[in-house]
């Protein structure tokens, strides 16, 4: 059997535990996992994409087979430079779908050896979002069960310098 590269991207605005949880289940599955910091134009990113990534790589631990990259440009160009043709991402319940099920088909379109694998992000997680997390930091809410230690150390400090809008 060949050895499974697959490429999970995504914003990470910040890494979340739906994210984490779905970076240890894909570890699994894959012989190797590289999580890709991208850059969704719709969005605003609150940290640089050096600061995603290395958020990422602190949250990870004995994860041997994960590599945290960061690329701007096209996802399926990425993914054909990393000599893969795996895309895996995260499903949560309902609000995920259309925008999912749009960019796999654009993808295939754009490159039909490419193949988009879903996993459906854990029940605890389902309605979590890296949105509603800065929400809750700008309102002093309480988000220590929805993101790593490290990362909310991080969105603290945001928030404290006036970042948070
Ligand atoms: O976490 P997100 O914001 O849902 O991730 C979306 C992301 C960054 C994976 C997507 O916007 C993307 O693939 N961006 C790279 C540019 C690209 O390839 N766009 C066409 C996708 S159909």
């Amino acid at each position: 059997m060949s050895f499974k590269i697959a490429v999970y991207p995504g914003s990470f605005d910040p890494l979340t535990k739906g994210h984490l949880d779905i970076i240890q289940r894909a570890a699994k599955v894959f012989d190797k996992l590289i999580v890709c910091v991208m850059v969704n134009n719709s969005k605003n990113y609150l940290f640089s994409s050096e600061e995603r990534a290395q958020l990422i790589t602190d949250s990870l631990e004995e994860l041997d087979n994960v590599e945290v990259d960061t690329f701007n440009g096209l996802l399926i160009d990425y993914v054909r430079s990393r000599k893969t043709n795996i895309i895996v991402k995260g499903l949560r319940a309902l609000t995920d779908f259309e925008n999912e099920f749009q960019m796999a088909l654009i993808n295939k379109h754009l490159d039909n050896n490419i193949e988009t694998f879903f996993m459906m992000t854990s029940n605890k997680y389902s309605y979590l979002s890296s949105s509603l997390v800065k929400e809750l930091v700008k309102f002093q809410g309480n988000v220590s069960d929805f993101i790593p230690a490290n990362v909310e150390k991080a969105i603290q400090k945001k928030h404290e310098e006036g970042f948070i809008k």
